[in-house]
Parts: C-alpha cells; sequence; structure tokens
C-alpha cells in the first residue's frame, strides 16, 4: 500500500549527487539526487543503526554505501548489494511538483 504524498523538501535543497534525511510520520527516509534523477529509500541500514543518507553515493551503480560497515543498496530496488547487510530497504515513490519534492511511503 502507497500512503499519502507528502512534501519533504524544495528540489534546490538536494543538489545532484546529494542527500538529505527527512522524518515522515516519524519514519526516516532519505532521499538522493543521481545526476537529477532523485530516488528515496528508508533511511536506516538493514543491518544495524546507521543512518544512509550519510553514505557514500555510487553514481555509476545508483546506489548507497552505508557509512557503518559498507553495504551497498541500489537506490531503485532497495535491494542489499553488497554484506554484511542482506535484507533491502524499502523504496519509496517521489515526484517533483511546482518546484517541490513530495514523497508517498510505501509499507
Ligand atoms: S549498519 Fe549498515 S552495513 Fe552495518
Amino acid at each position: 500500500m502507497v500512503g499519502a504524498w507528502v512534501t519533504v523538501a524544495r528540489v534546490t535543497d538536494i543538489p545532484p549527487g546529494h542527500a538529505a534525511r527527512v522524518e515522515i510520520d516519524e519514519v526516516p527516509i532519505a532521499i538522493f539526487n543521481v545526476e537529477g534523477e532523485l530516488h528515496c529509500i528508508d533511511d536506516t541500514c538493514t543491518h544495524q543503526e546507521a543512518s544512509l543518507s550519510e553514505g557514500d553515493l555510487d553514481v555509476e551503480r545508483c546506489a548507497i554505501e552505508c557509512p557503518l560497515h559498507g553495504s551497498g543498496f541500489d537506490l531503485r530496488t532497495g535491494d542489499a548489494i553488497t554484506l554484511p547487510a542482506v535484507e533491502p530497504v524499502r523504496v519509496h515513490r517521489v515526484e517533483v511538483s511546482d518546484g517541490m519534492i513530495r514523497v508517498a511511503l510505501r509499507d
């Protein structure tokens, strides 16, 4: 199920190569700008408590590397692509409307 659209930031707040952490209903989520394309996933790593928005963005693989132990997550699918994490993160819907970034959480 998909939740309601929530406006979370201005599109200019997250330039290419950058990320932002926001909370929707107390759920931390991370938004990434990969060469102008926005991606949104859960911010908390599925291995331990780490904020993925603070990780290194891998533009070529469209992935984020967890800052704590280095697991990679595909930003398009949420799949954990390198150990030690094995569980995927959720991928949320994200769009731009009138210069604002909006997100709809998935269950
Ligand atoms: S907390 Fe992310 S890989 Fe360990």
